[in-house]
């Protein structure tokens, strides 16, 4: 894959990336579409796929993350992907059951809070393997979704930090009908679970609406108990974290008003979701 890369960097090509850990939905082809256009028809559009264990606690759920390359491939053809990148653990990791991988990249301010104070190995994982395959695709740009808002906010200090000479974009969180976010972990909402998962997105709106609606900043010791509430409504919902923050610092505020950000984790049944939005 480097050395198709590197082919195209010296005929002048240029290449847009969208990286995933596959199970594809909407959500990771309106990035593809995204890159196809910041990057125009005469570049390459590059989808990899690849379920990284470095950003996988033990207790996670890397083993049952859901697969299926099939299908994802055929998304990727039908939406114009040039190339899809599959590596395997061998190839990103070799050595590392024996010891011989030690490298790792860490942002060391963003990645404190929220997801990162939640699962505290897991952006060590994410922005080690984004440099990996970086350094392997050498793109021009690449595209992150808004759903995974605090991991955008460290991919992007990463790349302003480390010189990286690739644009990041982010797009917007796409949506189901419900409001739900799209998530390959949605898959694993059954039954009754899956209507419960609309309280993360529902409780973004009620916050929303109350922003909009007040004359002055709110206090998010106010607004943390209107989430709470919301969410103990929903019989198999558990709130694991809400936060009020600033978007480009991910500095918590105290005081939330318009332009502020939420962002909150909750657990529906066994599985975690999380979901953010601007106030
Ligand atoms: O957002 C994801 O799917 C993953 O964290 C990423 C960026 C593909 C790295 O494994």
């Amino acid at each position: 894959m480097q050395r198709l890369a590197r082919q195209w960097q010296r005929h002048g090509t240029r290449v847009g990336f969208v990286p995933t850990m596959g199970y594809l939905h909407e959500g990771h082809l309106c990035l593809a579409r995204v890159a196809r256009k910041r990057i125009g028809n005469s570049g390459k559009v590059v989808v990899s796929i690849y379920v990284n264990p470095t950003q996988f606690a033990p207790t996670e759920d890397l083993s049952r993350y859901p697969r299926d390359l099939k299908r994802d491939l055929s998304l990727c053809r039908s939406t114009g992907v040039d190339v899809v990148f599959v590596p395997a653990d061998a190839g990103m990791y070799p050595g590392k059951a024996a010891g011989d991988f030690s490298t790792h990249v860490m942002e060391e301010n963003l990645a404190g809070r929220m997801e990162g104070a939640a699962r505290p190995t897991h952006f060590r994982g994410v922005t080690t393997v984004v440099a990996k395959l970086f350094n392997i695709l050498l793109p021009d740009l690449a595209v992150f979704g808004a759903k995974d808002w605090q991991q955008a906010a460290i991919i992007k200090r990463m790349v302003s930090d480390l010189n990286f000479p690739v644009k990041i974009i982010v797009a917007p969180t796409v949506r189901e009908a419900d409001g739900v976010a799209m998530s390959s972990r949605n898959k694993y909402l059954v039954g009754n679970l899956r209507p419960q998962a609309v309280v993360l997105s529902a409780a973004i709106k009620q916050v929303r609406a109350m922003v909009k609606a007040a004359t002055k900043p709110i206090s998010s010791t106010r607004l943390r108990s209107l989430v709470t509430k919301m969410v103990s409504a929903a019989p198999d919902a558990r709130l694991d974290y809400v936060e009020f923050f600033d978007p480009k610092t991910l500095l918590p505020q105290t005081r939330v008003t318009h332009g502020s950000h939420v962002a909150l984790a909750v657990f529906i049944g066994k599985t975690r979701l999380i979901d953010n939005g601007r106030l």
